[in-house]
């Protein structure tokens, strides 16, 4: 495969193929697994992964790319083989979530920035040696309006580490996933929605155009356009569409390498949903497809359970939602599809 970095993008993207997010840090990992009653230990967190990763129907077919967290780019499934090489061997490319995490801004309650750049150059250069092609950067931007949450300065700074790190990606040979995630956690409405991802995305890109960064070996992995949890109210999937659609013409530049969004803590269900509405209101000038953590893998926890008699059970939940996703990245997912299975 190239290495070019805009062929990689193009790969991430291509065909109604998507990301598995499985990059959990050891802290999200363990709040997964106590929902299914599961000890987390290095060991159980490898013998998930694997039987995800080996997963081969869902992994050939629908899967371009997975992200990993540190401790799982190192590790050895139960038979010595490295669990990159299983990935490698389905067609898919290893990535590797670099940030380190989201911490409270200094001066701004309720304001977060994402730490990790320095020695972030270092990291960068033996994940390459490890086989990561792409990376990822999480921002967190949540929205509680009556607190002024967020500040411009919470916007601002990390929009400026997100192009610091795409630049540090680029120069690795890497294609940085640029993740602004507007949180779907407050009680703001729709149009709250709308307004601060409009404000974050066209940060997004002044700073990545003044950092340099290639846009055509860039992905985007961006919130859709929702009203938020705590407001009551689940906005359907033609107002997302087209919402979310009607935000990035504005602000997303056609010349990047793709659109891979994030589900937040929807429903598996409204995730794919959401997702095919987007698309089957296209042509659009990018892919837009998935990079779903929560909703690619709490069906395959909760088949598998920790047990190895679930493994093929979990390996067909995984599959049942990857397919589901892939036929939404393409536009052609209808609801029926879910009874039949
Ligand atoms: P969710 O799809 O669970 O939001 O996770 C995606 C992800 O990688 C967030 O950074």
């Amino acid at each position: 495969m190239s290495e070019r970095l805009e062929d990689i993008a193009a790969a991430m993207v291509a065909n109604g193929k998507g990301l598995l997010a499985a990059d959990e840090s050891s802290g999200t990992i363990k709040k997964r697994f106590d929902v299914i009653g599961v000890e987390s230990t290095p060991d159980s967190r490898r013998d998930y992964r694997e039987m995800m990763f080996r997963a081969s129907d869902a992994m050939t077919k629908y899967i371009s790319g997975v992200i990993l967290y540190d401790e799982t780019i190192h590790q050895k499934a139960a038979d010595g083989t490295p669990l990159v090489d299983i990935i490698k061997a389905s067609g898919a490319l290893p990535g590797i979530k670099v940030d380190a995490g989201a911490k409270p801004l200094a001066g701004f309650p309720g304001d977060t920035i994402t730490e990790g750049l320095d020695g972030l150059r270092e990291r960068l250069a033996d994940y390459y040696k490890l086989g990561a092609r792409f990376a990822k950067w999480r921002a967190v931007i949540d929205i509680d309006v009556a607190k002024g949450v967020p500040s411009a300065t919470s916007i601002g700074s990390n929009a400026h580490a997100l192009a610091r790190y795409a630049a540090l990606c680029q120069e690795a040979g890497i294609v940085p996933i640029v993740e602004p995630e507007v949180l779907m956690d407050g009680a703001h409405d729709i149009d709250t929605c709308y307004e601060i991802s409009k404000a974050t995305l066209t940060k997004l890109y002044t700073e990545l155009y003044a950092a340099r960064v290639v846009l055509e070996g860039t992905i985007l992995k961006p919130n859709m356009v929702l009203a938020g949890k705590k407001s009551g109210k689940v906005s359907s999937p033609d107002e997302v569409a087209e919402k979310t659609i009607k935000l990035f013409r504005e602000t997303v530049p056609a010349a990047i390498g793709g659109i891979a969004f994030l589900s937040g803590g929807q429903t598996d269900e409204q995730a794919t949903a959401n997702l095919n509405a987007i698309n089957a209101i296209g042509p659009h000038p990018w892919k837009l497809t998935f990079s779903y953590g929560r909703a690619l893998q709490a069906a395959p926890q909760k088949a598998w359970s920790g047990k190895p008699a679930n493994v093929a059970a979990a390996q067909a939940a995984f599959a049942h939602r990857a397919h589901m996703n892939h036929l939404a990245a393409l536009g052609q997912w209808q609801p029926t599809l879910e009874q039949a299975a």
